[in-house]
Protein backbone atom coordinates (compact mmCIF):
# COMPACT_ATOMS: atom_id res chain seq x y z
CA UNK A 1 0.00 0.00 0.00
CA UNK A 2 2.93 2.10 0.99
CA UNK A 3 4.33 1.32 -2.61
CA UNK A 4 1.62 2.19 -4.17
CA UNK A 5 1.15 5.70 -2.47
CA UNK A 6 5.01 6.48 -2.84
CA UNK A 7 4.61 5.94 -6.83
CA UNK A 8 1.21 8.30 -6.57
CA UNK A 9 3.92 10.64 -5.45
CA UNK A 10 6.89 9.77 -7.09
CA UNK A 11 4.88 10.49 -10.99
CA UNK A 12 5.14 14.45 -11.26
CA UNK A 13 1.73 16.02 -12.54
CA UNK A 14 1.92 18.50 -15.15
CA UNK A 15 -0.04 21.67 -16.56
CA UNK A 16 0.74 23.13 -19.62
CA UNK A 17 3.68 21.11 -20.40
CA UNK A 18 5.60 22.29 -17.13
CA UNK A 19 5.85 20.30 -13.66
CA UNK A 20 3.71 21.14 -11.21
CA UNK A 21 4.99 22.50 -7.63
CA UNK A 22 3.73 19.93 -5.28
CA UNK A 23 2.16 22.11 -1.86
CA UNK A 24 1.62 19.83 1.19
CA UNK A 25 -0.71 21.80 3.29
CA UNK A 26 -0.66 20.24 7.12
CA UNK A 27 -3.83 21.36 9.19
CA UNK A 28 -4.88 20.72 12.53
CA UNK A 29 -8.76 21.84 14.50
CA UNK A 30 -8.37 25.28 13.55
CA UNK A 31 -9.32 24.83 9.67
CA UNK A 32 -12.20 23.47 10.70
CA UNK A 33 -13.39 25.88 13.98
CA UNK A 34 -14.94 28.50 11.41
CA UNK A 35 -17.28 25.73 10.02
CA UNK A 36 -18.03 24.61 13.69
CA UNK A 37 -16.49 22.08 14.81
CA UNK A 38 -14.59 22.12 18.23
CA UNK A 39 -10.46 22.75 18.92
CA UNK A 40 -8.88 20.78 21.98
CA UNK A 41 -6.68 22.99 23.37
CA UNK A 42 -8.66 26.20 23.34
CA UNK A 43 -10.10 27.91 25.71
CA UNK A 44 -13.42 26.11 25.44
CA UNK A 45 -11.96 23.57 23.17
CA UNK A 46 -13.04 19.65 23.98
CA UNK A 47 -9.94 18.69 26.31
CA UNK A 48 -11.11 21.20 28.73
CA UNK A 49 -14.64 19.54 28.75
CA UNK A 50 -13.69 15.99 28.69
CA UNK A 51 -10.02 14.32 29.96
CA UNK A 52 -7.98 12.66 27.58
CA UNK A 53 -7.55 10.18 28.99
CA UNK A 54 -11.58 9.47 29.45
CA UNK A 55 -12.32 9.34 26.07
CA UNK A 56 -9.42 9.04 24.18
CA UNK A 57 -6.81 6.06 25.15
CA UNK A 58 -7.09 2.29 24.43
CA UNK A 59 -7.49 1.90 28.36
CA UNK A 60 -10.64 4.39 28.22
CA UNK A 61 -12.49 2.37 25.49
CA UNK A 62 -11.70 -1.23 27.66
CA UNK A 63 -12.94 0.57 31.16
CA UNK A 64 -15.54 1.67 29.62
CA UNK A 65 -16.67 1.62 25.67
CA UNK A 66 -20.07 3.49 26.00
CA UNK A 67 -18.48 6.27 27.07
CA UNK A 68 -16.16 6.33 24.79
CA UNK A 69 -18.64 5.35 21.68
CA UNK A 70 -20.74 7.91 22.94
CA UNK A 71 -18.27 10.62 22.83
CA UNK A 72 -17.33 10.32 19.34
CA UNK A 73 -20.66 9.55 18.20
CA UNK A 74 -21.21 13.55 19.46
CA UNK A 75 -18.44 14.40 17.40
CA UNK A 76 -19.71 13.00 14.46
CA UNK A 77 -22.28 14.63 14.86
CA UNK A 78 -20.87 17.58 14.67
CA UNK A 79 -18.88 16.99 12.10
CA UNK A 80 -22.36 16.13 9.50
CA UNK A 81 -23.95 19.14 10.60
CA UNK A 82 -20.89 20.93 9.27
CA UNK A 83 -20.33 22.36 6.11
CA UNK A 84 -16.30 23.48 4.61
CA UNK A 85 -15.74 26.79 5.39
CA UNK A 86 -13.97 29.33 3.12
CA UNK A 87 -10.66 28.33 3.82
CA UNK A 88 -11.26 24.81 2.55
CA UNK A 89 -12.67 25.81 -0.39
CA UNK A 90 -9.57 27.73 -0.98
CA UNK A 91 -7.16 25.11 -0.51
CA UNK A 92 -9.28 23.15 -2.87
CA UNK A 93 -8.53 25.83 -5.51
CA UNK A 94 -4.78 26.01 -5.63
CA UNK A 95 -4.73 22.00 -7.23
CA UNK A 96 -5.69 24.41 -10.47
CA UNK A 97 -2.12 25.13 -10.45
CA UNK A 98 0.00 22.71 -7.77
CA UNK A 99 -0.05 19.25 -7.31
CA UNK A 100 -1.80 19.39 -3.77
CA UNK A 101 -1.24 17.22 -1.11
CA UNK A 102 -3.23 17.68 2.73
CA UNK A 103 -2.23 15.78 5.46
CA UNK A 104 -4.73 16.50 8.54
CA UNK A 105 -4.82 16.08 12.22
CA UNK A 106 -8.61 16.14 11.32
CA UNK A 107 -10.92 13.44 11.41
CA UNK A 108 -13.46 15.04 9.57
CA UNK A 109 -13.88 15.00 6.08
CA UNK A 110 -14.46 18.55 5.11
CA UNK A 111 -11.55 18.90 2.95
CA UNK A 112 -12.49 15.77 0.77
CA UNK A 113 -16.10 17.72 1.10
CA UNK A 114 -14.70 20.96 -0.41
CA UNK A 115 -12.36 19.25 -2.99
CA UNK A 116 -9.19 18.37 -1.98
CA UNK A 117 -8.52 14.95 -3.75
CA UNK A 118 -5.38 14.12 -2.00
CA UNK A 119 -5.85 13.91 2.08
CA UNK A 120 -3.76 11.99 4.44
CA UNK A 121 -5.99 11.47 7.42
CA UNK A 122 -2.75 11.35 10.64
CA UNK A 123 -5.53 10.94 13.49
CA UNK A 124 -8.36 8.81 11.23
CA UNK A 125 -11.28 9.22 10.43
CA UNK A 126 -14.74 9.90 12.38
CA UNK A 127 -16.94 8.74 9.31
CA UNK A 128 -15.00 5.82 9.69
CA UNK A 129 -14.73 2.37 12.29
CA UNK A 130 -12.79 -0.38 12.39
CA UNK A 131 -12.19 -3.99 13.90
CA UNK A 132 -10.90 -4.67 17.19
CA UNK A 133 -9.07 -7.57 15.99
CA UNK A 134 -8.36 -6.73 12.57
CA UNK A 135 -6.73 -2.91 12.14
CA UNK A 136 -7.28 -3.29 8.28
CA UNK A 137 -11.18 -4.29 8.49
CA UNK A 138 -12.61 -0.22 8.22
CA UNK A 139 -16.18 0.31 7.50
CA UNK A 140 -18.42 3.75 6.88
CA UNK A 141 -20.56 4.44 9.38
CA UNK A 142 -23.87 4.01 8.59
CA UNK A 143 -25.58 6.90 10.28
CA UNK A 144 -24.28 8.90 13.04
CA UNK A 145 -23.72 6.51 16.06
CA UNK A 146 -21.58 3.30 16.98
CA UNK A 147 -23.09 1.12 19.49
CA UNK A 148 -21.37 -1.32 21.86
CA UNK A 149 -22.67 -4.95 20.13
CA UNK A 150 -21.66 -3.38 16.36
CA UNK A 151 -19.13 -6.02 15.17
CA UNK A 152 -17.02 -6.36 12.37
CA UNK A 153 -17.58 -9.59 9.94
CA UNK A 154 -14.83 -11.44 12.04
CA UNK A 155 -17.14 -10.62 15.09
CA UNK A 156 -15.06 -8.33 17.24
CA UNK A 157 -16.51 -5.24 18.25
CA UNK A 158 -16.06 -1.78 16.26
CA UNK A 159 -14.50 0.83 17.17
CA UNK A 160 -13.93 4.32 15.73
CA UNK A 161 -11.49 4.41 13.07
CA UNK A 162 -9.57 7.27 15.31
CA UNK A 163 -5.68 7.16 16.44
CA UNK A 164 -5.84 7.21 20.18
CA UNK A 165 -3.34 8.60 22.35
CA UNK A 166 -1.01 5.99 23.36
CA UNK A 167 -1.18 4.25 19.79
CA UNK A 168 0.94 4.27 16.77
CA UNK A 169 0.33 6.77 13.60
CA UNK A 170 0.24 5.10 10.83
CA UNK A 171 -0.13 7.43 8.30
CA UNK A 172 3.10 9.15 9.75
CA UNK A 173 5.48 7.43 7.39
CA UNK A 174 3.70 8.61 4.05
CA UNK A 175 3.36 11.83 5.68
CA UNK A 176 6.97 12.80 5.92
CA UNK A 177 7.94 11.18 2.74
CA UNK A 178 5.25 13.57 1.25
CA UNK A 179 6.34 16.24 3.13
CA UNK A 180 9.80 15.64 2.16
CA UNK A 181 9.08 16.07 -1.93
CA UNK A 182 7.47 19.52 -0.87
CA UNK A 183 8.15 22.83 -2.63
CA UNK A 184 5.94 24.71 -0.45
CA UNK A 185 4.97 24.05 3.19
CA UNK A 186 1.24 25.40 4.75
CA UNK A 187 0.81 25.00 7.97
CA UNK A 188 -2.70 25.59 9.30
CA UNK A 189 -4.73 25.82 12.46
CA UNK A 190 -2.74 23.49 14.71
CA UNK A 191 -1.31 24.36 18.29
CA UNK A 192 2.00 21.78 17.05
CA UNK A 193 1.14 20.26 21.03
CA UNK A 194 0.59 16.65 19.50
CA UNK A 195 3.71 14.32 18.39
CA UNK A 196 4.80 12.62 16.15
CA UNK A 197 2.44 15.06 13.84
CA UNK A 198 3.97 18.21 15.22
CA UNK A 199 7.26 17.16 13.82
CA UNK A 200 6.10 16.83 10.73
CA UNK A 201 7.71 20.73 9.39
CA UNK A 202 11.15 19.02 10.52
CA UNK A 203 10.97 16.78 6.98
CA UNK A 204 10.41 20.37 4.50
CA UNK A 205 13.60 20.95 3.13
CA UNK A 206 15.56 24.20 4.91
CA UNK A 207 15.21 25.97 1.50
CA UNK A 208 11.30 25.15 0.65
CA UNK A 209 9.15 28.35 1.54
CA UNK A 210 6.58 27.71 4.69
CA UNK A 211 3.66 29.59 6.14
CA UNK A 212 1.60 29.48 9.07
CA UNK A 213 -1.92 30.34 9.51
CA UNK A 214 -3.44 30.81 13.28
CA UNK A 215 -4.15 33.49 15.04
CA UNK A 216 -2.42 32.53 17.70
CA UNK A 217 1.08 31.33 16.20
CA UNK A 218 4.11 32.27 18.16
CA UNK A 219 8.05 32.89 16.14
CA UNK A 220 8.98 29.02 15.60
CA UNK A 221 13.16 30.04 15.27
CA UNK A 222 14.15 26.62 15.10
CA UNK A 223 11.67 26.28 11.33
CA UNK A 224 13.57 27.94 8.56
CA UNK A 225 11.88 30.50 6.14
CA UNK A 226 8.88 29.81 7.73
CA UNK A 227 6.43 33.24 7.71
CA UNK A 228 3.83 33.38 10.20
CA UNK A 229 0.21 34.67 9.41
CA UNK A 230 -1.77 35.45 12.52
CA UNK A 231 -4.80 35.44 11.17
CA UNK A 232 -8.02 33.01 11.10
CA UNK A 233 -7.90 30.54 8.33
CA UNK A 234 -11.12 31.92 6.47
CA UNK A 235 -9.53 35.50 6.80
CA UNK A 236 -5.89 34.33 5.88
CA UNK A 237 -6.00 30.89 3.64
CA UNK A 238 -8.04 32.75 1.14
CA UNK A 239 -5.78 35.90 0.82
CA UNK A 240 -2.80 33.32 0.52
CA UNK A 241 -4.34 30.70 -1.59
CA UNK A 242 -4.48 34.49 -4.12
CA UNK A 243 -0.88 35.18 -4.01
CA UNK A 244 0.45 31.79 -4.52
CA UNK A 245 -1.63 30.89 -7.50
CA UNK A 246 -1.16 34.77 -8.84
CA UNK A 247 2.99 34.00 -7.92
CA UNK A 248 2.86 30.50 -9.94
CA UNK A 249 2.75 31.46 -13.83
N1 LIG B 1 -8.19 29.58 12.13
C1 LIG B 1 -6.93 29.10 12.30
N2 LIG B 1 -6.46 28.63 13.45
C2 LIG B 1 -7.32 28.62 14.50
C3 LIG B 1 -8.63 29.10 14.42
C4 LIG B 1 -9.07 29.59 13.16
N3 LIG B 1 -10.30 30.08 12.99
N4 LIG B 1 -9.22 28.95 15.63
C5 LIG B 1 -8.30 28.39 16.44
N5 LIG B 1 -7.15 28.20 15.76
C6 LIG B 1 -5.90 27.58 16.21
C7 LIG B 1 -5.55 27.79 17.66
O1 LIG B 1 -4.85 29.02 17.82
C8 LIG B 1 -4.65 26.58 17.93
O2 LIG B 1 -3.30 26.88 17.67
O3 LIG B 1 -6.03 26.19 16.04
C9 LIG B 1 -5.14 25.54 16.93
C10 LIG B 1 -5.88 24.38 17.54
O4 LIG B 1 -4.99 23.64 18.34
P1 LIG B 1 -5.47 22.31 19.05
O5 LIG B 1 -6.81 22.51 19.68
O6 LIG B 1 -4.37 21.84 19.91
O7 LIG B 1 -5.71 21.31 17.81
P2 LIG B 1 -4.65 20.47 17.00
O8 LIG B 1 -3.34 21.15 16.94
O9 LIG B 1 -5.30 20.08 15.72
O10 LIG B 1 -4.53 19.17 17.91
C11 LIG B 1 -3.71 18.11 17.49
O11 LIG B 1 -4.47 16.79 19.31
O12 LIG B 1 -6.13 15.98 20.72
C12 LIG B 1 -5.40 15.72 19.60
O13 LIG B 1 -5.93 14.19 17.97
C13 LIG B 1 -6.22 15.52 18.37
O14 LIG B 1 -5.62 15.93 16.07
C14 LIG B 1 -5.68 16.50 17.37
C15 LIG B 1 -4.30 16.80 17.91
Amino acid sequence: MLLFFRCQNIIPKFTLGKEMKKIVVFTGAGMSAESGINTFRDSGGLWEQHKIEDVATPEAFRRDPDLVLNFYNQRRKQVLAAVPNKAHLAIAQLEKKFDVHVITQNIDDLHERAGSSKVLHLHGEILKSRSTVDPHLIYNIDGSDLQVGQRCERGSQLRPHIVWFGEAVPAMEEAEFITSESDIFLIIGTSLAVYPAANLVAFAKTHVPKYLVDPNAKPIPYIANLKIINEKAGAGIPVLVKKLLNDEQ
